[in-house]
């Protein structure tokens, strides 16, 4: 019903909006009668679920291709040993990951630099004075000694695999460490959902002058016996750590930022949260595990952290920094703040932070959420509200685990696309993550 109402009150907006001639910056009544600002339009496709067609085999992998003309991922399984893996990964994806790491260089020094006033001091002078390699350098050496050997065995791997050195592989897997990106997370279950059982959406919102929008990989996992849960990542070629994924138990999002005041404290010595995050999808099966991960590790960097949980059936937010670990669930006033600002109500069995610094006081996303509050599918994440809020502009991903799939969209693959497409604006390709985790070896 909700639902219904708010198309509705969209149809009545776009009617008005074109009367005024006026394409952006839309005011959309929602059903509680609050003017609402959203400058986003509609995507009414449905998702493609055409299954993924082989490509290439090697021992311990597979590739393959997904998705309609022009809108195509490559979706690469790794099976083994991390090492074996990491050679599988390597070989299948050796061109693309030597034409990544040439463009990707440049960008990332270009965007470390523009966030320069919140890394540390002497980071910056390294990457002025000697470059961005120097800078990744200097991450791997602040990190090397707490993170996990299964990591280092598959860059190994996939150096081996690809013809270059480990060295190249490791720095280019810390740049998450140094840059920024503003993004959406939302976890919904109960009440929140249509089926009641467990929704979560990760938007990464990056900028689309951004190199890794040219090759995304959907990595699937089969780690072996005893070695934890099969697990999917949207990332990029050469490329370990977890941004964005999804294991047969749990399921993460992440967005970097505390509070708009607050300096992000990375170039730390410790875990890298990428990779932490990787290791909740492969061995953690509820959120108490992964909240005990995340509270034991050495944290660098200041993030949110969205963690779902088959088990658990719920998902849950996290302020997560040095010396910080602050749980938020549907009803905790958010994020450590109280009383909770009028432009982030609490819903029943929702936790969300929208793409803005925090606190935020835009109402768009808190107002759409609202509306679809009770009806919430993958299909409603992706019609009725990433577009409007035009969040997830490089990479969305809709985790789904009462159907047990996973919805990705991703900005133009193409370098010379024009204009770029933003993934909120794209058909999705849906997973039956069933069938993923259930392909066979080659
Ligand atoms: C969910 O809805 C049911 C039925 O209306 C209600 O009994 C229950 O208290 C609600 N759950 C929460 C957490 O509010
Ligand atoms: C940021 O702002 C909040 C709220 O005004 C304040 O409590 C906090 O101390 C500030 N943090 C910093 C690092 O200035």
């Amino acid at each position: 019903m909700l639902h219904v109402t708010w198309i509705a009150s969209v149809v009545v907006a776009v009617t008005m909006a074109m009367a005024m001639a006026s394409a952006t910056a839309m005011a959309m009544e929602n059903e509680l009668g609050q003017g609402v600002q959203c400058s986003g339009k509609a995507n009414t496709a449905a998702p493609y679920t055409a299954p993924p067609q082989l490509v290439a085999s090697t021992t311990n992998g597979k590739k393959f291709v997904v998705g309609p003309t022009g809108n195509q991922i490559t979706v690469v399984h790794l099976y083994g040993t991390p090492y074996e893996m990491g050679v599988a990964a390597g070989t299948l994806l050796k061109q693309e990951i030597i034409n990544l790491y040439d463009e990707f260089l440049p960008w990332v020094e270009e965007q470390a630099l523009a966030y320069a006033k919140h890394l540390p001091r002497s980071l910056v002078d390294i990457i002025t004075d000697i470059g961005i390699e120097a800078g990744l350098e200097m991450e791997v050496l602040l990190t090397e000694k707490y993170t996990p050997k299964h990591f280092v065995e598959e860059m190994k791997g996939i150096a081996d695999g690809a013809g270059l050195t480990y060295n190249k592989v490791h720095r280019y897997s810390m740049f998450p460490e140094l840059i920024k990106a503003a993004c959406t997370i939302i976890a919904g279950w109960g009440n929140a959902t249509k089926d009641g059982s467990l929704t979560q959406v990760r938007a990464l919102d990056w900028g689309v002058d951004n190199p890794m929008r040219y090759a995304p990989i959907t990595f699937v996992y089969h780690p072996e016996a005893g070695q934890g849960n099969a697990f999917m990542t949207q990332g990029f070629p050469g490329f370990v750590g977890a941004i964005t994924g999804y294991s047969t138990e749990t399921a993460i999002c992440e967005k970097v930022w505390i509070h708009s005041n607050e300096t992000i404290l990375q170039g730390r010595p410790g875990y890298p949260w990428h990779f932490l995050l990787r290791d909740i999808l492969q061995f953690d099966s509820t959120i108490a595990e992964a909240t005990a991960r995340m509270q034991a590790a050495k944290r660098t960097a200041s993030i949110f952290v969205g963690v779902g949980s088959r088990v658990d059936g719920q998902g849950r937010i996290f302020e997560y920094s040095y010396d910080q670990l602050n749980e938020f669930d549907w009803n905790t006033p958010f994020p450590g703040y109280a009383p909770t600002p009028a432009e982030h109500p609490a819903m029943t069995d929702l936790v969300y932070v929208d793409k803005h610094s925090q606190p935020s006081s835009h109402p768009c996303t808190a107002s759409l959420l609202d509306a679809i509050h009770g009806d919430i599918t993958p299909e409603a994440i992706e019609q009725d509200f990433v577009s409007w809020v035009e969040t997830g502009d490089m990479m969305i991903a809709v985790y789904d685990f009462g159907t047990n799939s996973v919805d990705v969209s991703v900005a133009s693959q193409d370098p010379e696309a024009n204009p770029i497409l933003k993934a909120y604006e794209r058909q999705f390709i849906r997973y039956d993550m069933a069938a993923l985790f259930a392909e066979p070896r080659p």
